[in-house]
């Protein structure tokens, strides 16, 4: 593996794995825990096989917490609905080129709402689909399972993406987050950090490992970031 710099990992816990049944709480108990953002699976049964969240839940749980709110919009299509996760409370909304047939108008709609865009690499997404559009990015997130779930193995034929995107971000001198999801442990966090990322989403490995609360959320973070 090349040598990298050293750059500070950020850990992005998943609510798709917390309590929903409690929910605000667990949002709470995971940002005074060390979380550096939330992430949100949203997912539509039509893109991917599975139903989560929508704008109104982000509503109801903005006030549970002062972090950054991830939002990875695993539906098609996403224009009608950026505005209401924006007006919701997302700070980041990121969407997949196989969403729609202009993903670079939604990531400048993305963009024109003040919100940081971030574009996502399931597995079989080639890496070359972020040139078009690396302009308007803030955030790249590569899949390292196939959406939809979580509590999937990490995959790590994913890992040499993860150099490539790492690759073009250095090659650009911009400031762009490279964030992994998908099967992320404390083992599988230490290939995806070395590969080159920097934000670590992780569902089970947070809210599953242990037991429920704070003081579980707080030691499970930590080992993430190595
Ligand atoms: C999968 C989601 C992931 C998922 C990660 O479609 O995008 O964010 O919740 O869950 P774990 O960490 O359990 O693989
Ligand atoms: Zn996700």
């Amino acid at each position: 593996m090349t040598k990298r710099k050293t750059r500070a990992v950020r850990v992005a816990p998943s609510i798709l794995s917390a309590d929903f049944a409690r929910l605000g709480e667990e949002v709470e108990a995971v940002s005074e825990a060390g979380a550096d953002f939330i992430h949100i699976d949203v997912m539509d049964g039509h893109f991917v096989p599975n139903i989560t969240i929508g704008p109104v839940v982000v509503k109801a749980i903005r006030g549970h917490s002062k972090k950054p709110f991830d939002c990875h919009l695993m539906i098609a299509p996403a224009d009608p609905y950026i505005a209401g996760f924006a007006e919701a409370g997302a700070d980041i909304i990121s969407i997949h080129p196989e969403a729609g047939p202009n993903p670079h108008r939604t990531l400048q709609l993305i963009r024109s709402l003040g919100k940081k865009a971030g574009y996502v690499l399931n597995p079989g997404t080639p890496v070359e689909v972020l040139d078009p559009v690396f302009d308007l990015l803030d955030l790249i997130l590569v899949m390292t399972v196939n959406p939809g779930f979580g509590g999937q193995a990490f995959l790590s034929s994913q890992l040499p993406k993860i150099e490539a995107v790492r690759e073009r971000i250095e090659r650009s001198g911009r400031e762009i987050m490279l964030e992994v999801d998908g099967g992320i442990n404390r083992d599988t966090a230490k290939d995806a950090i070395a590969a080159g990322a920097d934000v670590l989403v992780a569902g089970t490995a947070v809210f599953d490992k242990g037991g429920k609360g704070r003081k579980y959320y707080a030691g499970n973070i930590a080992r993430l970031r190595g």
